[in-house]
């Protein structure tokens, strides 16, 4: 098993057979700094370059079928281009409605109610993208509290945003290390973090700097962490620790909201934050994020706390077009939560168990993660990871991505090139399964794996 060599190999075959991507890819490179936007699409030699999407599949520039498990980024629950969505949008946008006006749309009123009625908060405010959610909750945090330092998870990602760029990547001593130039100082050394699921080091943390931590943010499943729920008994203490330490306790819900029910995966812990963020599919497709939560913080952006918190900008807050996606897209997942999610959650059931299986055929130890737990009884996340030791528990974003336990290049390198080989898309090891994914993809999914698994065991 010599993945150097493996990994060499790939990488040539996937330039003879995705040849327009690559030409696509250098013109790229001229104009767009590594030809894109965000580094997470630009893997290795080089992204295959999409043309159309449908359902769970995308077809490329060398018009490849590709079934794709990174859907949108995690966006998109109902498969790519869902007609439900797209229809709407084409009628809105004959009515002359849908692009940007600039006017406080009614929409905006129904969809908030709807998403408020949902998740069970008190008021809500839209902006374009999750780091901008994540920094908004903190700087209402910080206001509300009178403190500065923010608590966060050792890999947990809350976007590119100056308050969360810390502890994100697994590196010598940790998840400790500031990722980005360019930041203030004060940010960076403002910014503490915590371990996942850890109560003794929380407790640590609060002992150590309780009265000055303006809120602890975390994330009830980890997402770029490793899929991961979060155990109630955790969750209470944190609870407890914020609300005795006058901390604002934040559930980063951006992965996880109707992910798993038709609200936040706070419904199913039966536990309230003080504010909360969603993005990716409130939004439908459409670029859509929001930060939800008490009254008495949300205020304090509001013009009676005299806009103490600057959360009011944004010419493109609250588009009419992701609004209109967005509600449309909810009102069908509230319509529908009981056939969609146990549906979901059993296929990422199967292809969670079909793929340990599958490489342990073949005599590689395969783990995956984003099985749920007591609480989240369906789950259809779903990543691969190849633990050196078989009673290495994938619990923890330090199993996740400390190269020491876990082979980290064989999953985000080699499974990715060997599985785009057989024409599927995967990111991290894998990705979400959508409504629109089926038993014969799944089908396609386990020959893709059987044969990487072939040429991992061969080198
Ligand atoms: C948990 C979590 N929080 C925040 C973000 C940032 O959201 P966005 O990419 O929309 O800015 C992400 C994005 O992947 C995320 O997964």
């Amino acid at each position: 098993m010599n993945d150097e060599h493996l990994l060499e190999t790939l990488t040539q075959q996937y330039i003879s057979e995705y040849p327009t991507s690559k030409e696509l890819q250098e013109q790229a490179k001229r104009y767009l700094v590594d030809g894109g936007s965000h580094a997470l699409r630009l893997f290795g030699p080089y992204p295959f370059r999409p043309v159309s999407a449908s359902g769970s599949r995308v077809r490329d520039a060398d018009d490849h079928e590709i079934l794709d498990f990174w859907q949108g980024h995690y966006a998109n629950i109902l498969g790519h281009n869902p007609p439900v969505i797209r229809e709407t949008l084409i009628q809105a946008l004959q009515n002359g409605e849908g692009l940007q006006t600039g006017i406080t749309e009614a929409l905006q009123t129904e969809f908030g109610r709807l998403l408020l009625d949902q998740v069970g908060a008190e008021q809500v405010r839209f902006t374009t993208s999750g780091s901008l959610a994540t920094m908004y909750a903190m700087m209402l945090a910080r206001a509300f509290t009178g403190k500065r330092l923010i608590l966060k998870v050792g890999g947990g990602w809350h976007g590119a945003q100056p308050l969360a760029l810390k502890g994100v990547h697994f590196g010598e001593g940790g998840y400790i290390h500031v990722e980005s130039e360019g930041l203030s100082e004060d940010s960076t050394a403002e910014i503490l973090t915590t371990r996942y699921d850890d109560p003794d080091d929380l407790r640590q943390k609060f002992r150590q700097w309780g009265d000055r931590i303006s809120c602890f943010i975390v994330e009830l499943w980890m997402g770029m962490g490793g899929f991961i729920p979060v155990t109630p008994e955790y969750l209470k203490i944190a609870r407890e620790l914020t609300h005795r330490h006058g901390a604002v306790f934040i559930f980063d819900e951006i992965i996880s909201g109707f992910r798993f029910c038709a609200s936040g995966v706070q419904r199913l812990y039966n536990v309230r934050p003080d504010l909360s963020t969603f993005g990716k599919i409130i939004g439908g497709g459409m670029p859509l994020a929001a930060v939800v939560g008490r009254e008495e913080i949300m205020r304090l952006c509001g013009s009676a706390a005299g806009r103490r918190v600057r959360f009011d900008g944004g010419t493109f807050s609250a588009h009419p077009a992701a609004l209109l996606a967005g509600k449309t897209l909810i009102e069908y997942l509230v319509r529908n939560e009981e056939k969609i999610y146990p549906r979901l959650g059993a296929l990422g059931q199967k292809i969670r168990l079909g793929i340990e299986e599958i490489f342990a055929s073949h005599g590689i130890l395969a783990r995956c993660t984003g099985y749920g737990n007591d609480v989240i009884p369906d789950s259809s996340l779903v990543m691969i990871h190849f633990p050196y030791d078989d009673r290495t528990r994938m619990s923890s974003p330090e199993a996740v991505w400390d190269p020491k336990i876990c082979n980290v290049d064989r999953r985000e390198k080699v499974l990715k090139l060997a599985l785009l080989l057989e024409r599927v898309h995967v990111v991290h090891g894998l990705g979400a399964v959508s409504t629109a994914h089926s038993e014969e993809d799944v089908e396609w999914l386990f020959a893709a794996c059987d044969e990487a698994a072939k040429r991992i065991k061969a080198g």
